[in-house]
Order: structure tokens, then C-alpha cells, then sequence
């Protein structure tokens, strides 16, 4: 399985200031249950928001820099074939690219699996989830959040397969 996770907002903003535009735990729960135990795949600015290698999963950033720069444990690659490389070794193993946008961008034509959240609001955002065609994904789950006062918004779980090849 080679997995999109993330979540936006009524625009598809995902990120504003190098942060998620809102702090929405709920979600940070449902991340961190889905993607524990396997690989997640961090362009290098995603990676800087977790401040540190994510525990019990396997830590891939990519990025042009020199892998001395990131912490020890952490595989380096620079560019996404060597990750789709990695990944069809590994067949086995459950692989989450996490963004940001460049990542969704350049595996969208290979992913398999897409879990979203949608969070009905709009946030001031700079960051976007590219276009995706969900004519090429069939809806699996659905799950509606619970909105309490730490998770103020209205928001959805989805998990999408895909049932129809991209066009590369
Ligand atoms: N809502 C969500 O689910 C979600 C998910 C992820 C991120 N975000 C947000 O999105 C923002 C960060 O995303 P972003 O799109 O700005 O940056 P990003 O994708 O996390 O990082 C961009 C960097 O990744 C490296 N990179 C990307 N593609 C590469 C490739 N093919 N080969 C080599 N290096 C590559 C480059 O690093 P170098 O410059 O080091 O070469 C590039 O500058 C933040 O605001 C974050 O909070 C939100």
C-alpha cells in the first residue's frame, strides 16, 4: 500500500506558515493510529513540523540536502524514484507520504490508498492538496467527527481506493 494522509480545508489548503492552519487533535489521533508501526515519507519542511523523527514508524524525508543535516535513524532520500524504488522492494510494507504538497503532487499517479480529512471551515492558508481525481478512487470509510471544544470544527474521515489506473 502506498498511502496519501492528510488533512484540508474547505479550499484544500493543508498548510499556512510552515504549520497546519488549525490544531484539530482529533485528527493528530487518527494520524498517528493509521500511520503507527509503518513508513511515512516527509518532504523535508513537513518533517520540520514533527520536530523530531516520528516514534515507532519508519522516518523517510526527502529532500536535496546533505543526510548529515537530519537526525540519526532517519533514511534520506532526494528524489521521489528512489523512494518508488524503495517502495517496490517492499511491496509488504504499508508506506504513508504525509506531504507537503510537492510529495502529493509527484506519488499521486502511484498511490493506492487516499485517507482525508476534511475539515468544513475555511483557514488562512498558503499550502494546497493538488488536484486529485476522485473518479479513479472508490469511497471505502467514511466517518464523521465528533465536534467537542478541543475539535471546534466540522469534520469528516475518508478512506479511498484506487479502482482505476492514472494516466502515465
Ligand atoms: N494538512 C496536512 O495534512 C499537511 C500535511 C503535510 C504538510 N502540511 C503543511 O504543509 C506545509 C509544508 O509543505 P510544503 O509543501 O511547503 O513543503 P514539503 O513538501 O514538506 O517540503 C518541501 C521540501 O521537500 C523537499 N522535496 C520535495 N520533493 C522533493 C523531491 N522530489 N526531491 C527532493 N526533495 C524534495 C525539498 O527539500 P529541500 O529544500 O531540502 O531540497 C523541498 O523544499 C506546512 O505548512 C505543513 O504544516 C500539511
Amino acid at each position: 500500500m502506498l498511502a496519501f494522509i492528510w488533512a484540508e480545508d474547505s479550499n484544500h489548503g493543508i498548510g499556512y506558515q510552515g504549520q497546519l492552519p488549525w490544531h484539530l487533535p482529533a485528527d493528530m489521533q487518527f494520524f498517528k493510529e493509521t500511520t503507527m508501526g509503518n513508513t511515512i515519507v516527509a518532504g523535508r519542511k513537513t518533517f520540520a513540523t514533527f520536530k523530531r523523527p516520528l516514534h515507532n514508524r519508519k522516518n523517510i524525508v526527502l529532500t536535496t540536502r546533505d543526510a548529515a543535516e537530519f537526525p540519526e535513524g532517519v533514511a534520506v532520500f532526494h528524489s521521489a524514484k528512489e523512494v518508488l524504488t524503495y517502495y517496490t522492494s517492499r511491496l509488504d510494507e504499508k508506506m504513508f507520504i504525509v506531504g507537503g504538497s510537492r510529495l502529493f503532487a509527484d506519488f499521486l499517479p502511484y498511490t493506492t490508498d487516499l485517507y482525508r480529512t476534511t475539515i468544513e471551515h475555511e483557514f488562512d492558508v498558503d499550502t494546497y492538496m493538488p488536484e486529485i481525481d476522485y473518479s479513479q478512487f472508490l469511497l471505502n470509510d467514511f466517518e464523521q467527527g465528533k465536534v467537542d471544544e478541543k475539535n471546534p470544527y466540522p469534520f469528516k474521515f475518508e478512506h479511498f481506493i484506487r479502482v482505476k489506473p492514472s494516466q502515465v
